[in-house]
């Protein structure tokens, strides 16, 4: 009976890899647009798949961006200026997309444009620190999905939306986790809509990798910022114990756990473009697959216990 149970396992494990592993086919006449590619994750994204053949049109906040990454590969990717708060130049650049894409449509959106700081304890926040973040992460995936979509849907394509571990599990306040929250809700119900047009939706979750994002010394300068202006009464019931502990844990989080490796990532964005059957969900990086989400199946009473043993206690706590 269980060797009957062992084979049948073995031959779903197996089906599934093979079905897994299934690729499309000619890659060179299919268009990608990437937002977010000055560094990164995009950025490696927007050469890699370049270097595959397929047609980058890589969105980039900043000119010097744009320009080093035009400058850096072949003369079939081109860079564009992309803000992705700014609905105007979310417009210019779809008119743009769609002249060159022209009846092909897009095969491939990935919306990847990010931003992670102001981060830390909630009652630290000030709506406009919210703003700042959910309009890059949350708004402006949105403004831009919409407005691209009826390109992807022209090609039956791709829509590939950088979630992350920290949608699941709220590690820290600010706009962050509540905006990769949103991703991965934004995302449920756009595939379930987009799955009768031939449009697949697939959602990167990657842990802790060593970028822009998880700068050191730009998340140590902010919590500072965000300490200075707190009101001595809040600021006394924390104390600064609290402070130099919660820095600490940044400090101990992006030392210890960040992997250096964004390959990581981009092989699951490359799959997600590449595979004829993409997966819904891609865990990148061992901390995302052994720790952040195996926590966010367990009990909130556990999961809240193991971040209470991770993060410093205020020194007015009352239990
Ligand atoms: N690194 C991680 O551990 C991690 C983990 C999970 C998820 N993620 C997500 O992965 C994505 C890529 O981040 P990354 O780690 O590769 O960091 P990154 O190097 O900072 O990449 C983010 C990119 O977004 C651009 N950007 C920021 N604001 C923008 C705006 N308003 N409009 C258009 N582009 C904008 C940045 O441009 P500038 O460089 O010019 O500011 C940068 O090129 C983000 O969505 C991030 O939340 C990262």
């Amino acid at each position: 009976m269980w060797g009957y149970l062992l084979f049948a396992a073995f031959l779903l494990a197996v089906g599934w890899l093979l079905r897994d592993r299934q690729k499309i086919r000619d890659v060179r006449d299919k268009y990608v647009f990437i937002t977010g590619c000055d560094t990164g994750f995009g950025n490696l994204l927007a050469k890699r798949l370049d270097r595959q053949g397929f047609r980058v049109l890589a969105g980039c906040l900043t000119q010097q961006g744009a320009n080093t990454l035009q400058r850096a590969d072949s003369t079939k990717l081109k860079a564009v200026l992309l803000d992705v708060t700014d609905s105007s130049s979310i417009k210019k650049t779809a008119d743009w997309v769609r002249a060159e894409v022209g009846e092909k449509g897009l095969w491939g959106l990935v919306n990847n444009a990010g931003r992670a700081i102001p981060i830390g304890p909630t009652e630290w926040m000030t709506m406009e620190d919210y703003f700042k973040v959910l309009n890059v992460n949350l708004i402006g995936l949105m403004e831009v999905t919409l407005t691209f979509l009826p390109l992807v849907k022209k090609a039956r394509g791709r829509v590939v939306n950088v979630a992350s571990v920290m949608g699941r599990m709220s590690f820290a306040g600010g706009g962050y986790c509540l905006s990769k929250c949103g991703v991965e809700s934004f995302s449920d119900s756009l595939r379930r809509d987009m799955h009768y047009f031939g449009v697949r939706v697939c959602i990167i979750e990657p842990g802790f990798f060593k970028t822009a994002v998880t700068n050191l010394e730009g998340i140590e300068n902010d919590l500072q910022r965000l300490w200075d202006r707190l009101s001595p009464e809040v600021r006394q019931s924390y104390g600064q114990k609290y402070f130099e502990k919660y820095v600490k844990v940044q400090r101990f989080s992006m030392n210890a756990i960040c992997d250096g490796d964004l390959s990581k990532v981009t092989d699951c964005m490359e799959h997600a473009l590449t595979a004829r059957h993409p997966r819904t969900r891609y865990a990148a990086g061992w901390d995302a697959k052994l720790f952040w989400i195996p926590l966010s199946y367990m009990p909130t009473i556990l999961s809240d216990f193991m971040l209470a043993l991770l993060l410093p206690r205020p020194s007015q706590s009352v239990c």
